[in-house]
């Protein structure tokens, strides 16, 4: 190679050097960014739900689990229950879990009958109706709620009575 090619090809070498430092240069890792401060705690924040208060969805599994496990052992109640395959149970189970969770404000959808279908034909009585509720009761009992939560689900399960019940 002669001298002037050789020149030629250091300078090209070197001008390919500069600009892909200066590239690198341009692609070196930003400097992290301040931490953001956290929010600071708002007047305004929104209360938690029923179904946060009571304990979310595990919680709820447990209530539900419980209360129908008295249902379905209760000698006054068994005119409904008997002859439930363990399928039918786990269904009836989940429908009542995904309703008391919608109710409550939780993430679920229930996709169940209303009430009033559900329940029409089967002449529940005002008694029977009193022996649920204490089931419900004692099962709440059970997950050591304070009373406005126990309270809260009383009064949605209140409001469903009149579709429930058809017989004095
Ligand atoms: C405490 C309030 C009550 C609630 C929240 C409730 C909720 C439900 C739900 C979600 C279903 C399933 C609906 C469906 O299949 O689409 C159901 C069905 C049923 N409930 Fe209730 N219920 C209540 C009270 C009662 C009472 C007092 C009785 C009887 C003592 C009863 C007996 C039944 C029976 C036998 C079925 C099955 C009906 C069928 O398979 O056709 N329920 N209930």
């Amino acid at each position: 190679m002669k001298a002037p090619q050789a020149a030629l090809v250091i300078v090209t070498l070197a001008a390919g050097l500069l600009l892909t430092a200066r590239c690198d240069a341009g692609t070196e890792p930003a400097a992290p960014a301040a931490p953001s401060p956290a929010p600071a705690p708002s007047a305004s924040a929104a209360p938690a739900s029923l179904y946060q208060r009571l304990g979310g969805y595990d919680a709820l599994a447990s209530l539900t689990d419980d209360f129908i496990g008295r249902l379905f052992r209760d000698p006054s109640l068994s005119r409904f229950f008997a002859g439930y395959s363990d399928d039918a149970r786990g269904r009836i189970r989940q429908l009542l879990l995904d309703q008391l969770c919608a109710a409550s404000g939780g993430p679920c959808l229930y996709i169940g009958r209303d009430m009033k279908t559900a329940h029409r034909g089967l002449g529940i009585h005002e008694a029977e109706w009193a022996a649920t509720v204490g089931h419900l009761i004692a099962s709440l009992d059970k997950l050591k709620l304070a009373q406005p939560e126990k309270d809260e689900v009383l009064v949605i399960v209140a409001r469903l009575k009149r579709d429930i019940v058809e017989k004095p």
